[in-house]
């Protein structure tokens, strides 16, 4: 939509400047303030050529633009060094009618532009054993929500779990469960029963170091496949696969497909045959490395002196896995800031194996959560915050705002949960994913800051105010709406296909989340400034029900993108 009108000024301006509309469109801004109106054409890069003063060209352009006659502007303006232009509303509206209300409302903003390929995402990907973290939260929010915008440029995705099922802890949980397995109820709790193997295992190695090689031995042993090892693995898969379901179920989260770790298996020795090959493999202390002093990082450790292969190897043949078969033309891993060494490790791995796509690999980091007198959260170490606690406690605050102040809300329990899971999704997605977020329970569901419940709240209003009208509600405006509110509401509706477009490109969905906070601040301002339901004139009542309309679709999309649910009454 705001392409349309980019491509509008720029058609205007290459009348008057010597200049290609190509290279024109890429230099329009958006003006900060709306009362510049809705683009801006720098003419700082003119002056050279012309020889005068930038405020001088941009007041010619303007003047020459305005005397073109242009049914679509309303005003041309020379603000210093800028060419600001100011739409008519008629304009603006069916431009927004087109881009939103004809639109399949499944499908507002959608582009085609990734037509024909393929994005495989690796998100959430949890370790078997230990429960889901808040730092998990972020893996599998900030995926899902990347899936969700891969889908709206038009690719096939493949969402990817690549569950953290192999490893030596796991003949240090099969060492544990064989030796102390009777101490716990596991028909009751398994997962807990599971998680608190681990935990005391842990603990008792500290003190007694002897364990650790029980561990890599019994983990030799499922290596080898022994039977009764691997019965009791696929066994801890099982009952922590079912304990993630009910997280991702709250969460909304869907996976296309589980490749765990363990898949890799049979994939390593081809893998090293071919670093092997190429010349790549290098001994060093008895274990096998790539080495990469020229990029000045430390070997990518490829097998362990005892033969065991590492995390790194299976990343390694994962990424073959999902270009060469696959067939991925993009192949994304959502993990944190923390393992960004890794992931340069192996992506220069696949390039020194000469894989042209090696640059199609992107590791999509994200910063830790940060909670006042808490450090870095270790599983290993017990004191973690578990994720589902944070879900559970924020569905709690939630169901106690709606008791106090909506108590008769139909079906208020699943609303709470919307509302809920809503606000800790929206909250971790607020924010560039680099940074880290200081998580404050009071800004998380506060319905009237910068929060997910305060979006969906928007979304009830508009809803409320559709049922409240009781009329069908047009998809074109039949009046102009010239107000600068409704004017500012136009102009950020419009420009949510490029969001949505931006915000991929960049793997970054905070965009999205900033979009619908001033598409809210925008209704906010238009709702309190203008009388909707009983302005003066039906036609003006029937064009801002019409706004109303293009607002609630363009909210509940964008809640979509980030997988938050728009309840309808709250
Ligand atoms: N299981 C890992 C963890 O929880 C994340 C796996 C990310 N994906 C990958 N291909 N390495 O830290």
């Amino acid at each position: 939509m705001l392409a349309q009108i980019k491509n509008k000024t720029a058609q205007l301006l290459e009348k008057i400047i010597d200049r290609e509309e190509g290279g024109i469109v890429a230099l329009l801004e958006r003006p900060r303030d709306p009362s510049h109106g809705q683009l801006a054409f720098p003419v700082f890069s003119l002056a050279k050529k012309m020889r005068k003063a930038p405020p001088q060209i941009a007041a010619d352009v303007a003047s020459q633009i305005e005397s073109l006659n242009d049914p679509h502007l309303a005003k041309v303006q020379a603000v210093s060094g800028f060419v600001n232009f100011h739409f008519r509303p008629e304009f603006l509206q069916s431009t927004v009618s087109q881009g939103v209300l004809k639109q399949d409302p499944a499908r507002v903003g959608w582009s085609k532009q990734g037509q024909g390929k393929r994005v495989v995402i690796d998100y959430s990907s949890p370790n078997v054993a230990k429960p889901m973290s808040i730092g998990h939260l972020r893996a599998t929010v900030i995926g899902q929500a990347i899936c969700n915008l891969a889908r709206t440029q038009g690719f096939e995705v493949t969402g990817l779990n690549h569950l953290g099922d192999w490893g030596v802890q796991f003949g240090k949980l099969a060492w544990a469960f064989e030796n102390w397995g009777q101490d716990y109820d596991f028909q009751a709790k398994p997962f807990e029963s599971l998680y608190a193997l681990y935990v005391r295992f842990h603990a008792e190695a500290e003190a007694r170091p002897e364990l650790d090689q029980l561990g890599a031995e019994t983990f030799k042993r499922l290596e080898e496949g022994d039977k009764k090892i691997t019965d009791l693995w696929r066994w801890f898969v099982d009952i922590s696969l079912k304990e993630y379901q009910r997280l991702w179920d709250l969460l909304g989260v869907h996976h296309d497909l589980v490749r765990g770790e363990s898949f890799y298996n049979d994939r390593l020795k081809p893998t090293e045959q071919i670093l092997e090959k190429k010349g790549l493999l290098e001994e060093s202390e008895g274990a096998m490395v790539v080495r990469l002093d020229e990029e000045e990082m430390p070997p990518c450790l490829i097998r362990k002196s005892d033969g065991a292969s590492l995390y790194a190897t299976r990343d390694i043949a994962s990424a073959i896995y999902r270009m060469e078969e696959l067939k991925a033309d993009l192949n994304l891993y959502v993990v944190g800031v923390d393992q960004s060494l890794h992931f340069k490790q192996v992506f220069e791995v696949l390039e020194k194996m000469d894989y042209p796509w090696a640059k199609d690999c992107h590791h999509i980091a994200f910063g830790m959560y940060r909670f006042k007198d808490q450090g870095k959260m270790s599983t290993r170490r017990g004191n973690v915050i578990f994720l589902e606690d944070v879900l559970e406690k924020s569905i709690d605050l939630v169901r106690k705002i709606i008791a106090k102040k909506n108590p008769d809300l139909p079906d208020s329990e699943k609303v709470a949960q919307q509302v809920g899971v809503g606000a800790i999704i929206f909250n971790d997605l607020l924010y560039d994913r680099v940074k880290n977020v200081d998580f404050d329970w009071e800004k998380v569901v506060d319905f009237e800051g910068d929060s997910g419940p305060y979006v969906q709240y928007c979304h009830v209003r508009c809803w409320s105010l559709m049922q409240k009208y009781g009329a069908p509600i047009g998809d074109e405006f039949v009046a102009p709406l010239d107000s600068p509110e409704e004017i500012e509401l136009l102009r950020i509706l419009m420009s949510y296909d490029e969001v949505l477009r931006m915000a991929f490109a960049s793997f970054k969905p905070h965009l999205v989340a900033n979009f619908l906070l001033d598409l809210c601040r925008a209704f906010g301002h238009f709702y309190h400034q203008h009388r909707i339901l009983n302005a003066s004139q039906p036609e003006i009542v029937a064009s801002r029900m019409t706004l109303v309309r293009a607002t609630q679709v363009v909210l509940k999309s964008g809640l979509g993108v980030l997988n938050i649910e728009a309840p309808t009454a709250m």
